[in-house]
C-alpha cells in the first residue's frame, strides 16, 4: 500500500497533487486550443439532442452533485440552457416531469451509485437523452446511459473525492463551452480565450499545490473548531459547499456551506469569535458584495480565512489570512479555487488524526439504497 501511495501519507493527498496531470489527461484530444475547438465524440454523435434540448436536467449524488451545480452556472452563464439539479435520490421518487425533449447528465466517479443508476431508468422510460460523466471505464451507469464522455482521473481510493470532482468539472465545462459556440452563444475569440484559459489551469492548479504549507499553518490554528462555514458566491457557491462536505466527511467537525449572501437568513446568527468561516472572495461581478459579506463577518468577530485571486488587497485588509490563488477567468475558478479547500480539510483531518482515507461511516461507493 505504501508502494500504491507513491510516497505520500495518504491516498488524498496523492490524488490532491494529481489533479494538475488529471486535468490535462481529461482535456487530452478533447481541447484543441490551435484549432479552436473541442472534440467530444459522445456529444457531437448527439449535437442535435443538445441543440433541441428545452432544457438539461443534470442528477448525481455527494461531490458529483456539487460538480453539477457548477455546470449549471456554466451551462446556463454561457451555453444559455435552462439547467436544473438534481439530488439522484430525491429526483427518482418525487415523479419528475420528464419529456423527451430533455437531456439529462448524470454524473458518477465510480459510476455505480444506485440512486444514480435508477434516475437514469427513469429517465430513459420517459423518453429522455441520457449522457453520462463518470470516472471508472465501463462501470454500470456509463453502460445505461446513451452516450458519455469519461473524466480520465484514474483511480480515486481516498474516499473524499478530490481528482474525480476537479475532472468532472473539466468536462462538464468543455461540454458546455461546446455545446456555447454550436449554439451560437458564444463567438469564436470568446471560445479561444476559454481554450487558453482551460490549457492554463493545470499549471494554476500547481500554483496552488505550491501554497499546501501556508494551509497547512492556517490548519493547525483551526484544527480544534467545532464548526466551521464556507460561504462563496455565483461559480463560488458550489465550492464552499464542496469543501463544507470536504472537512465535515473527513475531519467530523461540523461545517456547512451557504451562498455568502444568504448568510444573513441564518448562518449570521452562529458567527462569533469561535466560529471560522472561509470565503470564497474571487475578483468577479459580485466582489464587492463579497467583501461586504466579509465586512458583515468581521464586525461579527468571525475568524476570516478567505481565498482570494493573487495580488488582492481589499481582502488583505479585512481578513484573519488569506490564501491567494492563481488568477483565471470566472467560469473556471472553481478548478483553482477547490485546491486550497481540499488541502485544508486534508490537514485538519490529519491533525485530529483522523484515518483520512477511510472516514467513518462512509462508503467510496454508495451501490444500495
Ligand atoms: C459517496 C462518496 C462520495 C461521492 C458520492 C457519489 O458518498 O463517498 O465521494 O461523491 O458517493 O459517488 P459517485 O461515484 O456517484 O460520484
Amino acid at each position: 500500500e505504501q508502494i500504491e501511495k507513491g510516497g505520500y501519507d495518504h491516498f488524498m493527498l496523492k490524488e490532491i497533487y494529481e489533479q494538475p496531470q488529471a486535468i490535462r489527461d481529461t482535456y487530452r484530444g478533447r481541447l484543441r486550443v490551435d484549432e479552436g475547438i473541442i472534440k467530444m465524440a459522445g456529444m457531437e454523435d448527439n449535437l442535435e439532442k443538445f441543440l433541441n434540448a428545452d432544457r438539461i436536467l443534470i442528477a448525481a449524488c455527494g461531490t458529483s452533485w456539487h460538480a453539477g451545480l457548477v455546470a449549471e452556472y456554466i451551462f446556463e452563464d454561457l451555453a444559455r440552457v435552462p439547467v436544473e439539479v438534481e439530488y439522484a435520490s430525491e429526483f427518482r421518487y418525487r415523479n419528475p416531469v420528464i419529456t423527451e425533449r430533455d437531456v439529462l447528465i448524470v454524473i458518477s466517479q465510480s459510476g455505480e451509485t444506485a440512486d444514480t443508476l435508477a434516475a437514469i431508468k427513469l429517465a430513459k422510460e420517459k423518453g429522455a437523452f441520457v449522457f453520462g460523466v463518470c470516472n471508472v471505464v465501463g462501470s454500470s451507469i456509463a453502460r445505461e446511459a446513451h452516450a458519455g464522455a469519461y473524466t480520465h482521473a484514474g483511480p480515486e481510493i481516498g474516499v473524499a473525492s478530490t481528482k474525480a470532482f476537479t475532472t468532472q468539472i473539466t468536462v462538464l465545462t468543455l461540454m458546455a463551452l461546446k455545446l456555447a459556440s454550436a449554439k451560437g452563444a458564444i463567438s469564436r475569440t470568446e471560445l479561444q480565450r476559454y481554450l487558453t484559459e482551460m490549457e492554463a489551469i493545470p499549471s494554476k492548479v500547481e500554483g496552488c499545490l505550491k501554497i499546501n504549507d501556508h494551509v497547512k499553518y492556517i490548519a493547525s490554528l483551526y484544527k480544534e473548531a467545532p464548526n466551521c462555514l464556507y460561504l462563496g458566491r455565483g461559480y463560488n457557491f458550489p465550492v464552499a459547499l464542496e469543501g463544507a462536505l470536504k472537512l465535515k466527511e473527513i475531519s467530523y467537525i461540523h461545517a456547512e456551506g451557504y451562498p455568502a449572501a444568504e448568510m444573513k437568513h441564518g448562518p449570521i446568527a452562529l458567527i462569533d469569535e469561535q466560529m471560522p468561516v472561509v470565503i470564497i472572495a474571487t475578483k468577479n461581478g459580485h466582489y464587492d458584495k463579497v467583501v461586504s459579506n466579509i465586512q458583515e463577518i468581521k464586525s461579527r468577530k468571525g475568524k476570516i480565512i478567505a481565498v482570494v485571486m493573487e495580488g488582492d488587497t481589499t481582502v488583505r485588509e479585512l481578513a484573519d489570512h488569506i490564501i491567494e490563488v492563481p488568477e483565471t477567468t470566472e467560469a473556471l475558478s472553481p478548478l483553482i479555487t477547490t485546491i486550497p479547500l481540499q488541502l485544508l480539510s486534508y490537514h485538519i483531518a490529519v491533525m485530529r488524526g483522523c484515518n483520512v482515507d477511510q472516514p467513518r461511516n462512509l462508503a467510496k461507493s454508495v451501490t444500495v439504497e
